[in-house]
């Protein structure tokens, strides 16, 4: 049987959950493969108590590895796009296949990394990059290489979706819950990169770029977290009937393509406000099949591990044969890539969720409801609830239909400026996802 000899760099969490799998179904993934896989170095600055390396080739100058003439394919686990750019690149330049579960360095070096994988004539695989261990990319890539995509909306930051789904079961506070994703090992190193749409921001960049074949770039991408995200309005939510998640949202259209993570309010009837905790979720819509939905675990080590296996798979079957054959990394070449237009928020159409707090007496909800009239908005529900907010403040919560962006800032600017209601206007983006 052929042998592919691996190099990991990096034993963290993934880095053990990728060691573990490969020697647990060692039998299955050399069948699979028609190859044996073989953990031929590690390297890796401390020992990892998850797994054991005892009888491994360990290195703490994880650079060793790419000068190893023995590695056939390196394995990426650094993370960031300093140290892990000099790693993935190196390796391409010694003709090593790389396999990486690095999202920050395919969303902002992919096209360089891939033209120069392309030219040397080594694989690059980043399944493990976007939503864990959900193989999204191929997906994208080779199950819908048929369609053209319309949109594409997801829950790819485990770690938010963790504090979305116990903030609306119990109603904890974000500061709690941001420790206990930490402790479970779903969130990343600095973990604002979850909280405030980081993370999700550079996975919708690489879905985006498979699924409309533009360039990968975070240019134009409007990204919000949920730090400012209130108990309050995730329960007054599902009070309408929707549910709070934090959402990738990329679509193109004859105006452009917008990219945009944010939180959103999504309807208890779609699919998609069922995935709770950690797990992830991607709905795509495309022209042929229409809309598709890929769940499963976003992170962890054995999740991840899944994805980085696959690919390290594919690396052992496609390296039989010749590199035309090969899926380019984005579906085309780096070269066919064109850019789109890029919609700024005030230029996409959705619907809102907004709430204030309103003096409760005559006249105060029909002036809100003049300004929203007068700038084209219409209004789908309206509630008003008494709340602990000062002895004569009501909560107004109100839905509207799809409007402009730019339409709504200016009624909620104009709603702010009014007497009658106190502080700012809380708003939240709604999506159907199904039309
Ligand atoms: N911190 C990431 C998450 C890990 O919470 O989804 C997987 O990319």
């Amino acid at each position: 049987m052929r042998k592919i000899n691996v190099g990991i760099c990096g034993l963290g969490t993934v880095g053990s959950g990728t060691v573990n799998l490969l020697r647990d179904n060692a039998e299955l993934i050399a069948g699979r493969a028609q190859c044996e896989l073989v953990i031929a170095q590690i390297g890796a600055r401390r020992p990892n108590p998850a797994c054991d390396t005892q009888s491994l080739n360990v290195t703490s100058d994880i650079f060793e590895v790419l000068v190893n003439p023995d590695i056939d394919v390196v394995v990426e686990l650094i993370g960031g796009t300093t140290v892990a750019y000099d790693l993935v690149m190196g390796a391409i330049a010694n003709g090593k296949h790389v396999v990486t579960a690095n999202k920050a360095l395919i969303a902002e070096h992919g096209g360089e990394i891939f033209a120069a994988a392309a030219k040397a004539g080594v694989m690059v695989g980043y399944e493990a990059a976007v939503a864990g261990g959900i193989p999204i990319i191929k997906a994208l890539r080779e199950g819908l290489a048929g369609n053209r995509v319309n949109w594409i909306a997801g829950i790819i930051n485990g770690t938010t979706n963790f504090i979305l789904s116990e903030m609306a079961s119990k109603g904890t506070p974000f500061a709690k819950l941001l420790s206990d994703a930490q402790a479970k090992g779903y969130a990343e190193a600095d973990p604002t990169f979850d909280v405030e749409g980081i993370d999700a921001a550079h996975k919708l960049v690489i879905l985006a770029s498979l699924g409309f074949g533009i360039p990968l770039s975070i240019e134009g991408l409007y990204s919000e977290g949920i730090t400012k995200l209130e108990p309050l309005d995730v329960a007054y939510a599902d009070e309408l009937g929707y549910k709070v998640k934090h959402l990738g949202i990329a679509r193109q259209s004859s105006e452009g393509v917008e990219l945009r993570v944010h939180p959103t309010l999504v309807p208890h009837s779609s699919l998609i406000s069922d995935v709770d905790g950690v797990l992830n979720a991607v709905m795509v819509n495309s022209d042929a099949v229409g809309t598709t939905l890929y769940s499963g675990a976003g992170a962890g080590a054995l999740p991840t591990a899944s994805s980085l296996v696959a690919d390290l798979i594919d690396v052992a079957r496609r390296s039989a044969c010749k590199p035309e054959s090969w899926p380019p990394a984005l579906g085309v070449p780096v070269a066919q890539l064109t850019a789109q237009p890029m919609l700024a928020i005030e230029q996409i159409d959705t619907a809102f969720y907004i709430r204030f707090a309103a003096l409760d007496k005559p006249g105060v909800l029909s002036a809100v409801t003049k300004i929203m009239g007068d700038a084209g908005i219409s209004i789908e529900a309206i509630i008003q609830r008494e709340q602990p907010v000062g002895e004569q403040f009501v909560n107004v919560i109100i839905l509207t239909d799809v409007t402009k962006e730019q339409q709504l800032e200016g009624a909620v600017a104009a709603i702010e400026a009014l007497d009658t209601v106190r502080d700012s206007v809380t708003f939240i983006r709604v999506e159907h996802l199904d039309q």
